[in-house]
């Protein structure tokens, strides 16, 4: 049998570099600051970081509008830093994963600034197009996803330019094989670097099949009909492992696909596109767009969808929290019982068929952000257009801060809480870049080397987990039960091991038949026939 890839083994720690460690009291993350936490890396028994962007841009989307592909951006730090890291992580077993954002790139890359002229070969890398009604208005009706049209006018150039995402961020023209021989040579010179691999941003959306105009209302993203998960868009997928990853055996590839469904998600896998993607059903739980019609989380929802992808796939890429989505601890627990749900939390995500994705602060649970009152506060990109538009609409600012603060990316993207000091540990700075979370003092790394801490408890899972050939291989069976309660069962070689979960606030019995097993770890300290709230226990079945 082929051995096991360390994708198929191990989580993956997702590190958002400017919240992570400030190594220079600049009020920023940095590389030097990752490489003095790796231990602690380490011990969490992760053995794959995934870097959040940390290449040279103006930071517009935070990293996702990339002006330079082969160097650093000076806040982070330097090339040589970036060396050091990924020796320094291979030293501990650990590999780094580079995020590969090759959508869009930022308006000041070299590429988009020289193809402004009609006349070099760049202006061909984008999609340059002359406008409607005697070029007056965009080429067609497309939205961005941050909202608003998803083109701008230059007037120097005379022509429009596509932007699915910020005005910042120009899409590339994917049909110019140019752009392909492109992003193939940023990929070889990070692996050859070292990196174990990439999460590739957006990438089912890279091939515009049609620039005609829309026929769907969506508030945004108008236009997806025609890019997402087009064929040309597998073509090129293909086209890269073709031409890099058959050859390359030992690397992973992971796609952030946007509404992917499973008929293409099943093609991705089967077809060598990707080793594994992100879903985003999941997490458009609790998401309305009705402003005045906000929507309750419900734990059967949430999981028929999570049951759904682990039945219909062979592999999964889970994730219950990113650097776009709220904290999950906030976002799927009462408020109260927060390190019950953390663990809760813990437990679904490590013990699902696939590879877990645990985001930097998970560990130890995190919260979001106390409500935004201010708009000055906020650095998502996404958010502020939003809010720009809703002041031009005078839709009162305390709706609109309402109803952006449910998907506010700042509240995943607060610095990592390492200690009671200042900052939180994060920093020495006087400010950083974005708020530490108050909570702090009480919430942090430091705080919780004890026994019975959310760190604790990821900790003494992640390690369980290391050593389970059941929870890397084994089969995925989900249980029925009534309200809240939910259970599924991994089996491996004859080796059954039940995750069950009572996903909510009352007490709930535990059914009779898995009373006998053994206990491998619980987020209470005994056992017994009920389920207290938000309990949650990995049983190994006799
Ligand atoms: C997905 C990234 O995770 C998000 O942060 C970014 O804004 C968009 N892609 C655009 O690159």
């Amino acid at each position: 049998m082929a051995k096991k890839k360390y994708w198929q083994q191990f989580p993956i720690y997702q590190i958002y570099p400017r919240s992570f460690c400030d190594s220079n009291g600049d009020g920023i993350g940095d590389l030097q600051g990752i490489i003095s936490k790796l231990d602690y890396i380490r011990d969490l028994g992760v053995k794959m970081i995934w870097l959040n962007p940390v290449y040279k841009s103006p930071l517009d989307d935070m990293g996702y509008d990339v002006a330079d592909y082969k160097s650093i951006h000076p806040d982070y730090g330097s090339m040589e830093d970036m060396d050091l890291l990924i020796q320094e992580a291979r030293k501990r077993d650990i590999r780094i994963i580079m995020d590969l954002v090759v959508n869009h790139t930022s308006d000041e890359h070299e590429w988009f600034i020289k193809s402004k002229d009609k006349n070099s070969p760049y202006h061909d890398y984008y999609y340059w197009r002359k406008g409607k009604n005697n070029n007056t208005e965009p080429p067609n009706n497309w939205t961005s996803m941050f909202t608003g049209p998803a083109w701008e006018y230059v007037p120097e150039v005379g022509e429009w330019y596509l932007h699915l995402y910020s005005k910042k961020q120009p899409d590339l023209d994917w049909h110019n094989p140019k752009v392909l021989e492109e992003v193939e040579s940023i990929i070889t010179f990070w692996l050859d670097k070292g990196v174990y691999g990439f999460r590739c941003d957006v990438i089912n959306q890279i091939y515009k099949e049609s620039l005609e105009d829309s026929k769907t209302h969506a508030m945004s993203g108008r236009g997806m009909e025609f890019y997402l998960m087009k064929e040309g868009n597998h073509k090129i997928l293909k086209a890269i492992y073709e031409d890099i990853f058959s050859k390359r055996e030992d690397a992973v590839m992971i796609g952030e696909t946007f509404n992917v469904d499973k008929e293409n998600g099943l093609r991705f896998l089967n077809e060598h596109e990707f080793d594994m993607f992100f879903i985003f059903d999941h997490m458009y739980i609790d998401k309305s767009y009705n402003p005045f019609w906000p929507r309750r989380f419900k734990a059967k929802k949430f999981m028929d969808i999570i049951y759904q992808w682990q039945l219909e796939m062979p592999w999964m890429a889970n994730y219950l929290e990113n650097h776009d989505q709220r904290r999950s601890v906030t976002r799927f627990g009462d408020g109260i019982h927060n390190e019950e749900v953390a663990k809760l939390l813990g437990l679904l995500n490590l013990t699902l068929r696939g590879t877990p994705f645990v985001y930097q602060g998970e560990e130890i649970g995190m919260t979001d952000l106390p409500y935004y009152e201010m708009r000055e506060q906020c650095k998502d990109v996404a958010v502020l257009y939003i809010l720009d538009i809703a002041k031009r609409l005078h839709f009162p600012n305390r709706f609109a801060l309402k109803f952006v603060n449910q998907f506010n990316r700042d509240h995943a993207r607060t610095p990592m809480q390492w200690d009671e000091s200042k900052n939180g540990g994060f920093s020495s700075a006087e400010t950083t870049w974005l708020p530490v979370n108050p909570n702090y003092q009480t919430l942090n790394a430091k705080a919780q080397e004890k026994e019975g801490s959310v760190l604790d408890f990821y900790r003494k899972l992640i390690a369980y987990r290391n050593g389970s050939k059941t929870l890397q291989e084994g089969s995925f069976k989900p249980l029925k039960f009534k309200g809240n309660l939910f259970g599924f069962i991994r089996e491996c070689e004859g080796e059954r091991l039940l995750s069950i979960l009572n996903f909510g606030k009352k007490n709930v019995k535990m059914p009779a038949e898995y009373l006998k097993g053994e206990t491998i770890i619980s987020n209470y300290p005994d056992g017994g026939d009920t389920l207290r709230p938000y309990e949650a226990r990995l049983i190994k079945l006799s």
